[in-house]
């Protein structure tokens, strides 16, 4: 036993593909001296598969007392004629629901070597690293009213922004401790112009910065402006944080600056649990991609940098953390690239294995 716990999900389609690539940098860090107590369940179609329900009482027990949950992916067509109840997606969502993971965390962190990848100038985007945070539990996609309902002779679709003091107050010391950890500057986005909500929201994350975070550098912006500031300058910030909604769509623009679904990490993080650390799941963005699974197509590194963020999160290795990012960066620089990383200049990809096989070689050539 370590004091380090990790419960890994593979789950469906290329889940389990890409997380036999993050275990070969598990093992690498056990033959370092750091080890890592790792179990493995099912989770989603595979879940349903064995057992009839996508997340099993027992592996959500197991969820709540490890320090860190690693996901691969969930979901499929085989799952599409299943009851909404026991859908793949379900068992993700009770995760979430029941570890009350309120902040999302989307880096967009340009990898050297892609910086050509990019839609926007090399310039731009070359040494880019922000992180957004997304509230995760609250506002518009869980507040009531809600519904279609009828007003004399059409209908009216009602959804409700509803955010409490607490709930501001959680994710933004989320974001000025996360600050502390990196450029110690946080943005927050709102429309306090137009939304009372975003009234709130700025209130309470000025106040929470005042009176706990006065030493981390704090601006407030509108939301459409912060679209526009991050498409035309994204490295003006470090740490945004924002609602659901605005989150939603901020984090698929940033993270859009710098590449390709295959690259994209993201933790979830919920209150600090007895030990200090926080709940944590960590997830690539994308999903199972049916489409290329079994194929050895998958590209590895969006459920390795995953993990690395669990490094940073959850077991305070930031060092161990930026060698599993320099090991990507380094294998990138080498011209590897798997096919959702080919340009229109085509070439040959590598294979989810070669792709996991040549990070941790750097990563054993970096000590
Ligand atoms: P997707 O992210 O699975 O795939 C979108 C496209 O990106 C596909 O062409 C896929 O081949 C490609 N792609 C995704 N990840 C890649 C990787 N690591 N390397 C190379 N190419 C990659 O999203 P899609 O197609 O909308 O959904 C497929 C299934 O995944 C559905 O059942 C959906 O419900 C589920 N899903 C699950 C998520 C999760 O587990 N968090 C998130 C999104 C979708
Ligand atoms: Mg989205």
């Amino acid at each position: 036993m370590t004091n380090r716990s990790l419960l890994i999900l593979p789950g469906d389609g290329i889940g389990p593909e890409v997380m036999a690539e993050v275990r070969k940098v598990i093992d690498w860090f056990g033959t370092r001296g750091i080890a890592f107590d790792v179990s493995e369940d099912l989770v989603g179609g595979c879940a349903y598969d064995a057992h009839g329900t996508p997340l099993t009482d027992a592996t959500m027990a197991r969820a709540q007392e490890v320090d860190a949950v690693l996901l691969g992916a969930v979901g499929g067509p085989k799952y599409d004629v299943l009851d909404f109840s026991v859908k793949p997606e379900r068992g993700l969502l009770r995760l979430r629901k029941e570890m009350d993971l309120y902040a999302n965390l989307r880096p967009a962190q340009c990898f050297d070597a892609l910086a050509d990848f990019s839609s926007l100038k090399k310039d731009v985007v070359a040494g880019l690293d922000i992180m957004i945070i997304r509230e995760l539990t609250s506002g518009v996609y869980f507040g009531e009213p809600r519904g279609i309902i009828k007003e004399g002779n059409e209908r009216v679709g009602i959804n409700t922004q509803r955010y409490t003091e607490s709930e501001i107050a959680r994710v933004a010391r989320s974001a000025f401790e996360l600050a502390r950890k990196r450029g110690n500057k946080v943005c927050s986005m709102e429309k306090a112009n137009v939304m009372e909500s975003g009234v709130l929201w700025r209130d309470v994350v000025q106040e929470i910065h005042d009176a706990e975070y006065p030493d981390v550098e704090l601006s407030h912006m509108y939301a459409d402006a912060g679209a526009m500031q991050l498409t035309r300058w994204p490295k003006q910030f470090d740490v945004i944080v924002t609602d659901n909604l605005f989150g939603d769509l901020l984090s698929d623009l940033a993270a859009m600056l710098t590449g390709s679904l295959g690259m994209l990490p993201s933790a979830s993080l919920g209150a600090p649990m007895a030990n200090g650390r926080p709940k944590a799941l960590y997830e690539p963005v994308h999903g199972s991609a049916p489409d290329i699974a079994g194929k050895s197509l998958a590209n590895p590194i969006a459920c390795i940098l995953s993990f690395a963020m669990a490094l940073r999160y959850s077991f305070d290795l930031g060092a161990e953390a930026e060698r599993v990012e320099t090991a990507v960066n380094a294998v990138l620089a080498d011209g590897l690239r798997t096919a959702d990383l080919m340009g229109p200049e085509g070439g040959t990809p590598v294979s989810t294995s070669a792709m996991g096989d040549a990070i941790v070689a750097k990563l054993a050539a970096s000590v």
